[in-house]
């Protein structure tokens, strides 16, 4: 494997000395290249592919006569198969310092689908025009990568329109698909669990719509993002099928109803993130049995409902849980305070009533923001000093009419006095 990084100027000092080098070599033992030769095929495909990126200027066979062996190309990766070499990764864009800038209208050339060894294909920041790209490519250029393609990632290509190809689908040997912050528009392929070899699938940041289609089958992903688009409609059972989910992050889409009961399979997930979406029907209880699960986040939706459902103690791990938004009513349950290892509680924006629990200042050991502001939490705040120091503003308790604080414990620490609270008027004041 071959992996390049040197800069133009570089490149040309490099590529004389290799010349000396391989004149100098070549007097003592003919055809003793480093590597094995390359076929002509892979290496006119390599070059022109290349070329309908950077612009026709580019010469290749100039520039890198050599391309897997003494003049390697940035962004160009090979491996040797039968004696030969092979290009096994191309990466266009600025992603790394080592690989290619693409010219202002860059060209997918039909070469690229010739190269039978290519597993990683990678364009960041390459479309800027806007433009139907990937939907041009015939589903028999794409199927010529299925064999070979493991790696696919298109990011941050602002002039990327159309749909997203459903012939992607059959490419079955890819593991990790990214389409990460695009313009592309449209329903996700139907098919999309015919990746079964998928660890990960990224396609957030467009313009998608629809529903998310079923996920049978993909029993080795890790990690599904399909955050910051405009799908809707419910999240289907057959995601508590993906029994190897470490994320899962759906936030920021117009999804809806309740959310189903096979979560409580998902035993591995960490991070579930659902906020600004429109979830409803309360706070399955099935959800204490994501055991794994460090950062819950499901602000902004319509949940609804109340706290005292779920068995905190099942949620061990959670580090952050953020409830904000979501209509909740009732109170806040001592259960909480199972949650030793929590450091941010959001629970603004509802309609929670009752008192704050003075215990979580000495059971949460890890609190470090607390987020109870636009409620109705009543009575006295009874936290010492210290709490309200550790806390500072990260105290959130405003909007809440009928609370207030003992002005007495912390009366000489203004700064830390709990912000768009009103001190409780002691009974003796009142009587006055
Ligand atoms: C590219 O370089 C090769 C070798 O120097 C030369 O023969 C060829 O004419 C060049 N092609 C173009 C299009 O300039
Ligand atoms: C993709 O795979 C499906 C079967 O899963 C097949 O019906 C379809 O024809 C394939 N697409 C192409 C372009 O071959
Ligand atoms: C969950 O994680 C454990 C520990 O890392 C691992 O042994 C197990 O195989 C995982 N479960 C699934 C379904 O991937
Ligand atoms: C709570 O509501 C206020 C006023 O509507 C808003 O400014 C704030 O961003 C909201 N906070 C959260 C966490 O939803
Ligand atoms: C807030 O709580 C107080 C005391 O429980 C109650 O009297 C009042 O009606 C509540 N206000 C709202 C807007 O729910
Ligand atoms: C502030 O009050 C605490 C007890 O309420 C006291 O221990 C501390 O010395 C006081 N600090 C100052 C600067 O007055």
């Amino acid at each position: 494997m071959k992996l390049l990084r040197l800069r133009k100027k570089q490149r040309l000092v490099f590529l004389l000395c290799v010349w000396c080098l391989v004149v100098d070599l070549n007097k003592a033992e003919t055809e003793e290249s480093e590597g094995g030769p390359m076929e002509k095929t892979e290496q006119t495909a390599l070059y022109s592919t290349i070329q309908g990126f950077v612009g026709d200027s580019w010469n290749g066979s100039y520039l890198y006569p050599d391309p897997c062996g003494w003049t390697p190309i940035q962004g160009v990766t090979c491996d040797m198969y039968d004696d030969h070499w092979y290009v096994t990764a191309l990466s266009f864009g600025t992603v790394k310092d080592n690989s290619f800038d693409c010219a202002e209208v860059p060209v997918i050339r039909p070469q690229l689908f010739e190269l039978k060894h290519l597993k990683s294909l990678s364009f960041y920041s390459c479309f800027t025009t806007p433009n139907r790209y990937l939907a041009s490519i015939s589903d028999e250029k794409w199927l010529d990568l299925s064999k070979s393609l493991e790696r696919l990632e298109i990011r941050s290509n602002l002039g990327l329109i159309g749909e997203l190809p459903s012939v992607i689908t059959n490419l079955t040997n890819l593991q990790s698909l990214v389409v990460l912050e695009n313009q592309l528009t449209g329903p996700l392929p139907e098919n999309l669990a015919k990746l079964t070899r998928l660890r990960r699938l990224v396609l957030s940041g467009n313009k998608f719509t629809g529903r998310i289609p079923e996920v049978y089958g993909l029993t080795k992903l890790l990690i599904l993002d399909l955050s910051r688009n405009l799908l809707s409609g419910p999240l289907p059972l057959s995601i508590g099928g993906l029994g190897s989910l470490l994320k899962l992050d759906l936030s920021n889409n117009y999804l809806e109803r309740k959310l189903p009961r096979e979560l409580q399979s998902l035993k591995n997930l960490t991070l579930l993130d659902l906020r600004n979406n429109r979830f409803s029907g309360g706070l399955t209880k099935e959800i204490q049995e994501m055991s794994s699960l460090v950062e819950l986040v499901l602000s902004n939706n319509r949940l609804t409902g109340d706290l005292t459902g779920i068995e905190w103690r099942h949620l061990k791990n959670l580090v952050v849980l953020d409830l904000s938004n979501t209509g909740l009513t009732g109170e806040i349950p001592s259960s909480v305070l199972e949650l030793k290892k929590l450091r941010f509680l959001g629970l603004s924006n509802n309609s929670l009533g009752g008192k704050l629990i003075p215990q979580m200042e000495t059971e949460m050991p890890s609190l470090s923001a607390l987020y109870v502001n636009g409620n109705n939490i009543t009575g006295e705040l009874e936290f010492s000093r210290k709490f309200y120091e550790r806390m500072g503003r990260r105290l959130g308790v405003w909007g809440n009419p009928n609370l207030c604080y003992n002005g007495d414990e912390i009366k000489n620490l203004s700064d830390h006095v709990p912000f768009g609270v009103n001190q409780c008027k002691s009974v003796k004041a009142d009587k006055y």
